[in-house]
């Protein structure tokens, strides 16, 4: 049987990775592919929870220890993972490595510092990036609430993005109806999917 994909959403915050990487879910399931949804930072874990405090700005951390908790909440999911890809299973994962990367690159910290924890983590088959201007996702509801939802720090996250897309990458315009959106993310799924099926590849490793 062939292992199962990773498919990560990324995007800048209030760009609609949560509705659409449920609904892809949901769709796979549908069809009768096993899926299972994933999102990072997991702040059910203890881990999770100094993160969540920090976003929500009730404990102060260094950029550091943030960005290595970040990195550290992904790699204790890692064993969890490549199990379930080994045994099948398709993973939609809402937010991965490359928002670690983004929001602390956007603080002004060393990319290739901030890279290091992650390299060697799981990776990603296909990428989906659903691009929204910053001013466009501000007049969502929810914008405003957690740490980095200013404008001048998404508008850098959303330039940081840009620098790390490669041919694994899919820009997705995130301002168009969501059904729409679903229809490209679906179709785009179902051929990493098929390719996959006719030309299985091991799990990478990011960034090795
Ligand atoms: P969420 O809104 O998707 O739960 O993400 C919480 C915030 O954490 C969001 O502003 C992006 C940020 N973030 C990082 O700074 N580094 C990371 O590694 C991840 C996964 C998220």
């Amino acid at each position: 049987m062939a292992r199962g994909l990773l498919i990560v959403f990324e995007g800048c915050d209030r760009s609609g990775k949560t509705t659409q990487s449920t609904r892809l879910v949901q769709a796979l399931n549908g069809a009768g592919v096993a899926a299972k949804l994933l999102k990072f930072p997991d702040r059910t874990t203890a881990i999770g929870t100094m993160i969540d405090g920090y976003l929500q700005q009730k404990t102060r951390l260094s950029d550091q220890a943030i960005h290595l908790l970040f990195s550290a909440n992904r790699w204790e999911a890692m064993d969890q993972m490549r199990a379930d890809l080994e045994s099948g299973t398709t993973l939609v994962v809402d937010r991965y490595a490359f928002s670690g990367v983004a929001f602390s690159a956007a603080k002004k910290m060393d990319p290739r510092w901030c890279r290091a924890p992650d390299v060697g983590l799981a990776m990603p088959d296909r990428v989906f990036f659903l691009d929204i201007h910053p001013d466009d996702a501000a007049k969502r509801a929810g914008f405003g609430g957690e740490i980095y939802e200013r404008r001048e720090m998404q508008i850098e996250v959303r330039a940081q993005f840009s620098s790390m897309m490669d041919k694994s990458w899919s820009v997705v315009d995130a301002l168009q109806d969501a059904d729409e959106i679903h229809g490209q993310i679906l179709a785009l799924a179902n051929e990493a999917l098929e390719r996959h099926r006719a030309d299985p590849a091991p799990i990478g490793r990011l960034w090795t």
